[in-house]
């Protein structure tokens, strides 16, 4: 472990220079540059097979640039990606390698593991669930009664749901007719119920995707979707209508599922980075095994960019690096992600999950504790509704909040115009935010006003601009540019954890909750007040849920 200890990162000459930069070039205003330099696009944006990046409406320089590669390069960033490809235990706490970069290699490539090759494992899985979703789709998988799978059901939570939810959602333009693919989450009983009520038992394949097996939420809808099957079957009917997807065997077989209907995946691979996995059969299910090997390929295509690229031209590193710039030297406490895309409505809440599970940490790797801010809030919602939603705050709220701005250039659904409308309105709103609103544009426009009420009006009619975005544009929205953006996504996220010095692959902060909450649960059943060692509050809770629960 003494090996990867490295300097407090806020002690290095960098990270100094990078504070009195950003008091020298802080009233500095993205208009200006933009004028004062006709090729700031050119300058400030990368392409990879059909992704753009244009980083180009930012607070920066190009001396901004080089000081925030320095700062990668003072946290050893090259060190620890070549740790995290080759299946160093850079997960510390728990002892754990990090390898979903391996999901996505391509079968002739080899990795080893512990001394053991991890790809032809990967590969065997695949193949698995290949002839598993090949057999579904083409309705040779049967269920109990002899009929075709219309419909399946991935019971997960976490990333055993946000991203293979994103990626079908995303993808829907290349699934298949004969087959719906639902995902409940929530132990919320209306989330299962409300799914069940539209759907058939005989044709209704369930996965259960749960990595440690254990969730309490995934295993009691799992249960109830079992209860739901068997009461219409028989239990007989169990292995036709429920497979798994995890790393614990055990636990499967003791849930009654044939271990022969269990698609397998590894401790070296985190829950929020698992939709490369087994995770992703849904996504299989859907769109079919080529697919998603496309979507392999786009995410491996990031891989080698971002493991081979210098960090001045790496995609994931500039992303990381630009947050960087805000969250800790302007202290912007939130970034946003706007998706131009209604498939990719739900993206945000997946990119919150890898973001905020990662980094939301207040120690270092060691235990050590951080003086500086790490992780910010990552929220966002699809684009246009968000413009009639939220943006006022970013326009003319007092608040820096850095936005990622997605938009394909070509729509799978191109009814009269309406594409045009879309990304006018994305490239519209990043050079608002951009721009800003000047007092000699707002006294044009409301020339001829009288003094008095011009008084009022103006202020109220100025927009500051000098808000930050990248915009991330993708030809179109197909399986590999899918790919492409999540691993894009996964890696901007790894590298700020690198340059803050936090573990990001671990997340002790969801457990607490989960202990406090099977200590009440039974408290809620029982009422029993003498095994009750709360503050006054939730006793008090617990006694309004009891006084006022119709019991069932
Ligand atoms: O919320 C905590 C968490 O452990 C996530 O990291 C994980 O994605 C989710 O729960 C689901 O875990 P599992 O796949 O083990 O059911």
């Amino acid at each position: 472990m003494s090996a990867y200890r490295q300097n407090d990162i806020n002690a290095t000459s960098a990270w100094a220079k990078l504070h009195q930069h950003q008091r020298a070039t802080r009233h500095m205003h993205m208009r200006q540059l933009f004028e004062a330099d006709a090729q700031r696009f050119e300058r400030f944006s990368v392409e990879l097979d059909g992704l753009l990046l244009d980083y180009s409406k930012n607070r920066i320089t190009e001396r901004t640039l080089e000081l925030l590669v320095d700062l990668a390069q003072a946290a050893d960033l090259s060190g620890w990606m070549t740790r995290m490809r080759q299946g160093e235990h850079i997960n510390v706490s728990e002892d754990r390698a990090v390898l979903h970069t391996a999901l996505r290699l391509p079968v002739e490539d080899s990795l080893f593991l512990d001394g053991q090759d991890i790809v032809p494992q990967v590969h065997r899985v695949l193949a698995q669930m290949r002839v598993f979703s090949d057999n579904v789709r083409n309705g040779v998988w049967l269920g109990y009664t002899g009929k075709p799978m219309t419909d399946v059901v991935n019971l997960g939570i976490g990333g055993s749901d946000l991203g293979p939810l994103v990626v079908t959602e995303a993808l829907a333009p290349y699934s298949s007719d004969q087959l719906k693919v639902h995902f409940v989450s929530n132990v919320d009983g209306q989330h299962i119920a409300r799914t069940l009520r539209e759907l058939d038992p005989e044709t209704t394949l369930f996965i259960v995707a749960s990595k440690s097996f254990t969730t309490p939420e995934t295993l009691l809808n799992a249960q109830a979707a079992r209860r739901w099957l068997v009461s219409h079957l028989t239990e007989a009917a169990v292995s036709r209508h429920f497979v798994a997807v995890s790393c614990n065997n055990t636990a499967v077989r003791d849930f009654g599922i044939d271990p022969a209907n269990m698609f397998e995946f590894w401790d070296w691979v985190g829950g929020r980075y698992s939709v490369w996995s087994a995770i992703g059969l849904p996504v299989m299910l859907s769109i079919g095994y080529t697919g998603f090997s496309e979507f392999l390929a786009g995410a491996h295509a990031m891989d080698q960019h971002f493991f081979g690229t210098p960090f001045a031209r790496n995609i994931p590193v500039l992303l990381a690096l630009l947050g960087i710039w805000y969250n800790t030297f302007y202290r912007a406490h939130t970034h946003a992600i706007m998706p131009y895309d209604h498939g990719l409505r739900r993206l945000p809440a997946h990119i919150q999950q890898m973001d905020m599970e990662s980094n939301g940490k207040r120690v270092g790797r060691f235990g050590e504790q951080l003086d500086f801010d790490t992780g910010p809030v990552i929220w966002g919602e699809e684009g246009v509704n968000s413009q009639h939603a939220f943006f006022q705050l970013l326009h003319q709220g007092t608040r820096l909040v850095p936005c990622d701005f997605i938009v394909p250039m070509n729509s799978h659904y191109p009814i009269d115009g309406q594409h045009n409308v879309l990304v006018a309105n994305c490239l519209a709103q990043t050079q608002a935010l951009m721009h800003g609103k000047t007092e000699t544009e707002v006294l044009a426009e409301l020339a001829g006003l009288p003094g008095d009420e011009l008084d009022v009006l103006l202020p109220q009619k100025l927009f500051p601009g000098n808000q930050p975005s990248n915009t991330i544009a993708l030809d179109k929205v197909t399986p590999h540019s899918i790919g492409m953006l999540i691993a894009m996504y996964e890696h901007k996220v790894f590298v700020q954890g690198v340059i803050w010095g936090v573990n990001s692959f671990d997340q002790w902060g969801v457990e607490y909750g989960k202990q406090l909450a099977s200590r009440i649960l039974p408290q809620l059943e029982t009422g029993d007040e003498k095994s009750m060692q709360h503050d006054c509050s939730t006793k008090g809770l617990i006694a309004h849920y009891r006084r006022r629960h119709e019991t069932d």
